[in-house]
């Protein structure tokens, strides 16, 4: 029997664009990516085209509960969005590729900015479950690198991206950051900075893991986003992300730390971070990202 001829990665993204493409020729420039429990703000995207991962050639599928696994398509306060609700984890088998796959297909559908959320467990004891946190930077202790494989240009979603080596000195744009902040304090509460260290999963840490990712200076822990930020920063697009913290990490607090837990606070700060994500949505239409190419 001959072996079918293998696809790449581009072309996989490229298969899955066409998909969506006959669904919704909506043109977003902001992608969303909503992390677990937090895949309530989907009821926010006006005319939203749904389409289930399942439809999606190549879109990985989370089994996890608290991640619904669909793409919306449509504006949030006038902002053109994709929003990626639920995403796949490595921890349930899935390789770095699969994973940063809908990332990748977010840029090819024109989105030049990428706002990730996540769940976490706080290290910094100044935090409380139902934070939320803005991520300054992170600490890639996954193992991998979503980056690793043949370098594949065609991702550049601007110019000068699409690099074999890539800068990560600014992966979480200061400008964006410093909009968070002004949208969170309008809104009215406050929004902290802390750097998140991602770690494969699926067990929570042991107060000793917690301890030590303390001294190398992390304030969150998590299981998700710093692969799609990567393949975000090789493609050249603007990254925001903000974390919900739904428990003191292992050690943090004498109490075992529960996945329902994480689903509950999720849903009870699904408010907040509605309200935050759509006051930065309504900017980025006002005030496009300086990047955009015309
Ligand atoms: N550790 C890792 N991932 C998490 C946690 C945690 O304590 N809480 C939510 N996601």
């Amino acid at each position: 029997m001959p072996t079918p001829p293998t696809v790449d990665l581009y072309e996989q993204a490229q298969q899955a664009v066409l998909h969506i493409r006959q669904r919704s020729s909506l043109q977003p420039i902001v992608g969303v990516v909503l992390g677990t429990g937090l895949g309530g703000f989907g009821r926010q995207v006006q005319h939203a085209t749904a389409i289930p991962y399942a439809e999606i050639p190549h879109f990985p599928r989370s089994s996890i509960a608290g991640h619904p696994g669909n793409l919306l398509l449509g504006a949030v306060a006038g902002t053109p969005v994709a929003v990626l609700q639920g995403r796949a984890h490595l921890y349930e088998g899935h390789t770095v590729a699969e994973v940063t796959l809908p990332t990748r297909v977010l840029s090819l559908l024109g989105c030049k900015t990428l706002i990730v959320t996540n769940a976490s467990g706080g290290i910094n004891a100044s935090f409380r479950a139902g934070d939320l946190v803005s991520i300054a930077d992170h600490i890639n202790l996954t193992g991998v690198n979503a980056a690793a494989g043949p370098n594949e240009p065609r991702f550049a979603a601007i110019p000068q991206a699409g690099q074999r080596f890539f800068d990560m000195g600014e992966a979480y744009s200061p400008r964006l950051r410093t909009l968070a902040r002004q949208k969170a304090a309008e809104v009215g509460f406050d929004l902290p900075e802390g750097i998140y260290l991602a770690v494969l999963g699926p067990s929570f840490e042991t107060p000793a893991e917690i301890r030590a990712f303390r001294s190398l200076g992390a304030d969150l822990v998590g299981m998700s986003t710093v692969h799609e930020v990567i393949v975000a920063r090789h493609m050249g697009l603007e990254v925001l992300g903000l974390s919900l913290v739904t428990n003191p990490a292992a050690g943090v607090s004498p109490e075992p730390i529960d996945h329902h837990e994480v689903l509950d606070i999720g849903r009870r700060a699904e408010g907040r971070l509605t309200e935050l994500l759509t006051a930065i949505l309504a900017a980025c239409s006002a005030a496009p990202n300086p990047r955009r190419q015309p």
